[in-house]
């Protein structure tokens, strides 16, 4: 009852926390969702803000889906609560993952939900995020094109689950939440299909 209330709304309050959309105000005093992508995610402040505000953005994010697990994990770990943690780890990753990119506080939009979703693959299950993490820089590393990235960890995610053999309601996670990142990623896909998604560093075709 309460330990379900708190963990949903905190999570979801967790990951609407607009890091993106504040470094464009604060540095710049400008809204990042009139820029670039018009994502509020790390990528799009790199190529509107720079390396510095880009590294703070994503280390946020992800920090914001850590800490949705954290609190999940520590409420659920009372007696009487354990058998219902696992299911209570899987809500909270997937409320954080919608909460960053349907923001309440940006009328429900936001960034595409990349490194939130990292953030709670770390805490969810820190092998399959750390093999997440290091999918995502190779992608990045042999395209330099950010969105390949999230998306091929995205289909990866699931993979990694049964690799790293995770019960089941983790493996639902990295599915609900793989193709969700997917789908926040369809602008993307769209211009990747099309030849036209930018590689790091060079300049985004503003959208009409
Ligand atoms: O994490 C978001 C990234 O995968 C794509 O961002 O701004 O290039 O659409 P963007």
């Amino acid at each position: 009852g309460v330990a379900w209330g708190i963990v949903l709304v905190a999570a979801y309050l967790l990951g609407s926390t607009p890091t993106g959309y504040w470094a464009g105000k604060v540095l710049k005093g400008i809204d990042i969702r009139e820029h670039g992508s018009r994502s509020t995610g790390a990528t799009n402040v790199l190529r509107t803000l720079g390396k510095g505000p880009a590294l703070f953005v994503f280390l946020m994010d992800v920090a914001k889906g850590v800490a949705a697990i954290a609190l999940a994990r520590w409420l659920f770990s009372q007696p009487g609560l354990e058998t219902q943690l696992p299911w209570a780890v899987t809500a909270a990753a997937l409320i954080a993952i919608l909460g960053h990119s349907k923001s309440i506080w940006l009328g429900f939009k936001g960034g595409k939900s990349a490194a939130t979703g990292l953030g709670v693959l770390f805490a969810v299950a820190l092998p399959v995020g750390l093999t997440a993490a290091a999918t995502f820089l190779s992608v990045l590393a042999i395209f330099r094109i950010v969105s390949l990235g999230s998306i091929a960890t995205a289909i990866a995610a699931p993979l990694l689950m049964l690799a790293f053999r995770q019960p089941l309601p983790y493996l639902l996670f990295a599915l609900v939440g793989g193709t969700y990142v997917l789908i926040t990623h369809r602008a993307n896909i769209q211009r990747l299909l099309a030849g036209e998604e930018p590689r790091i560093g060079q300049k985004h075709a503003e959208p009409q």
